[in-house]
């Protein structure tokens, strides 16, 4: 290979549209490009390699990148409502499923999934994340890897996944897009890592990088990151790629002079490909010559790009036969479509069991709300090939179920999620006025979460909350069902409704899934992937924060009203609270009701010590004591109770989902080792210390039972 196809090979460029421009058509021919992104047409997607591979002097396949986050043609719910299924399996599926249809169009490569741990709900890419918890987020990010990759990336329908956005992306100051992170490098280690770390456990073929920048140093051009902990400490050989435009940006955050600078950096630092700017096209060839960037770095980068296309076993054959494929959004999908949202729906309240609907008592059904009937909307971000046409809404889907059995309402109260008019709500009130049951779709438009799409107010937008409490007043029952991005600041709403369901976008299939959870068809059984907090300044709000050394307590809070005129300044509790949200959020990590009711009992540890070559054995019984089948996801969490560093009050480390009917009892049991209580310490290396540890099993990060254990050290002379 010459220098410039070397450095051809680290190209990405966007090639949407159909056709191949006459430009790129000389590019690839003249061995200039690694790879385009955003081209989908199969035929223009094999006219393209077709050139590459014979119209150029190396033959070199090109890698086809697309966006393909949650779904391709058939759209599963978002990332985070499918992290609320707290399912590997679903999410493996689902995976599998966008893989196959994109790769039917000759996509090779997504950049997916993105596993940034996200603890600020403003931030509008929480849409696209797997949650608050590092070890929820590596569980299902491997899952999705394995959707994507298949066990061979060479098979038709395995397309190279990319673990994204690496690293600390989520933690954007304010949850502002693409602002600065600052990260303790102790807390990158333990909570914003492990993610990626499970990700190129799982054989990963590439990662991006970030367009944030680290304690003043881009993603893009950080050595510490993508040299010493990527390669070094974890010997990963994926490939890296930039995030779009990234290296150029590095200009633009004051990090470097210029783009010659910006390529000099992000290539020492570990950037293999170069997405949509031409930093490196343009000024690599130069640098090498000049002796400031050797050749055999560049070989390095030129090794990791190729390394991917053998993997998908691109020079066997980089022609995409689609009628090789099943067709998109057949039968099959739309099924898995529909299992992924009706497991992500969380139920989040349900007095009275106002949840199961029971269609047969009931003559006169209100649905209400700018999201109940809207196609597109419930498809949620990052959907490019997406097809609202094969979308099944929530009022088409419940008119379908209830049949001649009822009569079936609709008005929209208000136009979209955003409006502030009133004007429609009085027709929504007298259309709930008659009605035996309102179901208000309330939330959030797709177009309010996702890249760039942050909120300072995560309450509900427009005048929702307004239409909520006026159609509540009329004191017919309301069933809330919310379609949204992020997690909600939902305190003023909960009054207002008997039930509250959480959908997040379910994407396609989101309204029959919706539809057959309200009237008992099948029964809810999502989790929370994120902590909701009552109020936006309550963020960050997660369950695994510190204890402090002023852990507020329910006796220690003091609400503001309640602390008497000219109070002494040590008048309130001096522990760590807000004086008008308190401490705790409106819902915490892992909550999430059913149509019945689960008890724990019987905690056990099969010993009171631990040893750091021995094993764990902790159990509970389950047992579902309400009045249908249930399916629950059961939770183990940890707190190490003296460390090192200071430790979260409790971690997850373990969860499993049982199915248990009318009745039954299940003894569930974890096994843990001392390297599942490992964390990074203050010389920022992984260790594992003798103590006492506290343990919990239960439905949620507010468990019922919780045993103890104490680790010792049997290795020690
Ligand atoms: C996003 C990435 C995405 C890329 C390509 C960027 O703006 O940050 O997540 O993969 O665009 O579309």
């Amino acid at each position: 290979m010459t220098l410039d196809e070397k450095i051809g090979q680290l190209a990405q460029v966007n090639a949407a549209g159909g056709h191949v421009p006459d430009h790129l058509r000389d590019a690839i021919r003249e061995g200039r490009i690694g790879s385009v992104l955003n081209e989908v047409h199969v035929d223009t997607v094999n006219e393209i390699q077709r050139l590459a591979v014979h119209e150029s002097r190396l033959g070199i396949p090109l890698l086809i990148g697309r966006d393909v986050i949650h779904g391709f043609t058939t759209v599963f719910p978002i990332p985070l409502g499918q992290a609320a299924s707290w399912n590997p399996t679903l999410v493996e599926e689902g995976a599998r499923i966008a893989a196959q249809e994109a790769a039917a169009c000759g996509v090779n490569l997504t950049f997916a999934p993105m596993i940034d741990i996200s603890r600020d709900p403003r931030w509008g890419r929480v849409a696209e994340s797997l949650g608050e918890d590092p070890y929820l987020t590596g569980v299902l990010g491997a899952a999705m890897i394995r959707g994507f990759q298949g066990d061979d990336l060479a098979r038709d329908g395995s397309i190279a996944a990319c673990a994204k956005h690496f690293a600390g992306y989520g933690a954007s100051e304010s949850g502002r897009d693409y602002n600065t992170t600052n990260i303790p490098e102790n807390e990158l280690r333990n909570v914003y890592l492990p993610p990626f770390k499970a990700a190129v456990d799982a054989g990963v073929a590439s990662l991006m990088t970030s367009f944030s920048d680290l304690d003043g140093v881009p993603a893009s051009a950080n050595t510490f990151l993508l040299k010493q902990v990527l390669r070094d400490e974890w010997h990963a050989d994926a490939m890296v790629i930039s995030d779009w435009e990234s290296i150029k940006q590095l200009a633009v955050h004051g990090f470097t002079e210029n783009d010659r600078e910006s390529a000099y950096q992000a290539a020492t630092a570990g950037v293999d490909m170069e997405m949509a700017s031409t930093a490196y096209a343009d000024h690599l060839a130069s640098l090498v010559r000049e002796g400031r960037i050797s050749e055999p770095t560049v070989d390095a980068m030129v090794r990791n790009v190729l390394r991917v296309k053998f993997r998908l076993g691109l020079f066997d054959n980089a022609q995409t036969d689609a009628a090789a494929y099943a067709p998109a959004a057949n039968a099959d999908h739309l099924h898995a479509a529909y299992n992924a949202a009706v497991a992500s729906a969380v139920l989040l309240k349900n007095d009275d069991w106002a949840l199961p609907l029971h269609v047969e008592s009931l003559d006169r059904i209100a649905v209400i709300g700018p999201l109940a009937d809207d196609p597109y909307e419930q498809l949620g971000t990052w959907i490019f090939d997406g097809d609202a046409a094969h979308s099944r809404t929530i009022l088409q889907s419940i008119r379908e179920f209830v049949g001649e059995r009822a009569t079936v309402e609709f008005a929209r109260g208000v136009q979209t999620t955003r409006s502030r008019s009133h004007e429609h709500v009085a027709e929504a009130v007298a259309l709930a006025a008659r009605s035996d049951v309102v179901i208000l779709v309330l939330g959030e438009e797709a177009i309010l979460s996702g890249e760039a799409h942050c909120r300072a107010d995560i309450t509900l937008p427009g005048a929702q909350q307004g239409l909520l409490e006026a159609v509540s007043a009329t004191g017919t029952k309301v069933v809330l069902v919310l379609m949204a991005g992020r997690p909600l600041a939902l305190e003023l709403a909960v009054p207002h409704a008997s039930a509250m369901l959480y959908a997040w976008h379910p994407g396609t299939m989101g309204g029959q899934a919706i539809s057959d959870l309200l009237f008992g068809v099948v029964s809810p059984s999502g989790k929370l992937p994120v902590t909701f907090p009552r109020v936006t300044g309550q963020i960050p709000i997660y369950y695994a924060h510190k204890h402090t050394g002023k852990p507020a307590t329910a006796e220690s809070f003091i609400h503001m009203e309640d602390i008497e005129p000219r109070a002494h300044q040590v008048s309130v509790g001096n522990t760590s609270f807000h004086l008008d949200a308190g401490f705790t959020p409106l819902f915490p990590f892992g909550f999430g009701l059913s149509y019945s009711h689960v008890e724990y009992e019987h905690m056990q540890c099969s010993t009171a010590v631990l040893t750091m070559t021995g094993r764990i054995t902790i159990s509970a019984d389950v047992v579902n004591v309400g009045p249908r089948p249930v399916e629950e996801v059961v939770q183990l969490y940890v707190r190490d109770l003296v460390g090192d560093v200071t430790r979260p009050v409790k971690e997850l480390k373990a969860f499993t989902r049982v199915q248990l009917a009318r009745g039954e009892r299940r003894h569930v049991a974890f096994t843990l080792t001392a390297r599942d209580l490992a964390f990074y310490g203050r010389a920022q290396r992984l260790i594992v210390e003798p103590g006492r540890f506290h343990v919990w099993i239960g439905g949620s990060s507010n468990p019922e039972l919780r045993a103890e254990f104490t680790l010792v050290d049997d290795t020690a002379r």
